[in-house]
């Protein structure tokens, strides 16, 4: 409690044009942000720019950036090929609701790096990729049920808001989690059909799904449950799940926003083996622009041409499909895995080296270049492991107290994780590490009180 105070009494030092900012704004938009995830205590920071691994707030204070836009920025920002192509698009139109040859040549990227993908179509964010992969999966298995795992975030439409940070007290068994909505304006009937899952529990999802059986017709998973610092599913969890839906007439989704061209070119998919029939994507696929994409198995995908609406105005727009071809042909290249990867490996053993010096009690999970830091020894499972283990109240001194040195560890909030970019290099890794040592002590010593 201690340090908190001299924590935020710096922060708010450092930031006071942020502040004002922040006000101002909360009279014209609620919570005073574009979305309700940005506002965080005592004032966000209200960013001026964002080039290479920087961001520079309104206050003239630069941080490094391993928040990287909730894991979107892989490229870094503006990276340079991306705002090139980008800049020769804009003068030849941001917009056409008409189809243009860059729909087959961006398809044709996310192809090669999914195996199971034989057709794609394009959204505009990860909300919609997930919104409409659960429509096309129930209309591929013909039932009307969505199985969700508990602690997973898919987005911000009905289906799916619920069941993400419910207090323990109201989430049920831990076999049998209840369903906790988590929004305003969910109608009643549309959370009854969704059933919830504990995560790398496979004798219990197959309970649920037995018990639901003509029923249940979508499963929805992130593949690793990035929402809940990088849980990892264990031993064959995820081609158990494959059987699973086999077996149970269920269309099987990885949730590939966060994961998708990162922990592999190929996503979790590559990274773990295991073929789903629908996947997500978003983010990171689009070199910081607002692109999203749905990719499946021919016989999945084919119900859009069969009657599952998909439509919208902004979708594949010229703008963004040439971002994302950029992004992946000439920014997300082999060497820029290698190059990222290693640098994921540099910043675990920098972190674990300073808490162990330190006798920090924690560790961190990690899957190449991105990964959490968890100030527990309790490797976690799943939601409930999560919740009862986890020190907020340290990882927010650890967050702030690393912006004070300039550093964005993560995007708020003790669920997340780091995105290293390949703008970012090993020195960059090195002054993170040396930023994490002048704090480590006071955070250790809050943690010993
Ligand atoms: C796993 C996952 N799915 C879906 C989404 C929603 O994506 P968007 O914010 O682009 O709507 C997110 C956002 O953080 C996410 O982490």
């Amino acid at each position: 409690m201690q340090l908190w105070e001299s924590v935020e009494a710096e922060y708010r030092e450092r930031t006071p044009t942020s502040r004002k900012l922040y006000r101002e704004a909360g009279d014209h938009v609620p919570v005073g942000v574009a979305s309700s995830y940005r506002a965080w205590d005592p004032h966000p920071l209200f960013i001026d720019k964002a080039q290479g691994v920087y961001l520079h707030d309104v206050d003239g204070n630069s941080y490094m950036d391993f928040d990287m836009n909730n894991g979107a920025g892989m490229s870094g920002h503006a990276h340079p090929a991306v705002t090139e192509a980008v800049t020769e698009q804009l003068q030849r139109g941001t917009l056409f609701t008409h189809p243009h040859k860059l729909l087959t040549e961006a398809a044709t990227e996310l192809k090669k790096r999914w195996d199971l993908v034989d057709k794609v179509r394009f959204t505009n964010s990860g909300t919609e990729s997930t919104m409409h992969a659960i429509r096309i999966a129930r209309a591929y298995s013909g039932k009307d049920k969505l199985l969700k795992i508990e602690g997973s975030y898919h987005g911000c439409h009905d289906y799916v808001l619920m069941s993400k940070s419910a207090p323990g007290r109201l989430s049920g068994h831990p076999k049998r989690p209840a369903r906790v909505v988590e929004s305003e304006g969910v109608p009643e009937k549309v959370a009854e059909t969704v059933e919830i899952a504990p995560w790398n529990d496979l004798d219990a999802v197959e309970q649920i799904m037995h018990d639901n059986i003509n029923e249940i017709g979508a499963l929805i998973v992130e593949p690793i449950v990035m929402n809940v610092a990088m849980t990892q599913p264990h031993g064959d969890f995820l081609q158990g799940l494959r059987e699973l839906c086999d077996e149970y007439g269920i269309t099987y989704i990885f949730d590939e926003v966060k994961t998708g061209v990162k922990v592999a070119p190929g996503g979790a998919a590559e990274y773990y083996d295991v073929e789903p029939d629908l996947v997500a994507m978003a983010k990171s696929i689009g070199g910081n622009f607002p692109v999203g994409a749905i990719g499946g198995k021919e016989e999945v995908m084919e119900r859009i041409d069969d009657g599952a609406a998909h439509y919208g105005t902004y979708n594949g727009n010229p703008l963004v499909l040439q971002a994302l071809v950029t992004q992946l042909k000439d920014v997300l290249t082999e060497d820029a895995y290698e190059h990222v990867d290693a640098l994921g490996e540099r910043m675990v053993r920098g972190y674990e080296d300073v808490m162990e010096d330190e006798g920090i009690v924690g560790h961190v999970e990690h899957v190449n270049s991105q990964g959490s830091i968890l100030f527990t020894d309790k490797r976690i499972e799943n939601y409930r492991d999560w919740i009862d283990n986890i020190d907020y109240g340290l990882h927010e001194n650890f967050w702030f107290s690393m912006l004070n040195q300039g550093v964005m560890p993560h995007p708020h909030s003790a669920d997340q994780q780091w995105t290293i970019s390949v703008q970012h290099t090993e020195e960059h890794i090195d002054e993170t590490i040396e930023a994490f040592k002048n704090v480590a002590p006071k955070l250790a010593e809050e943690q010993q009180s």
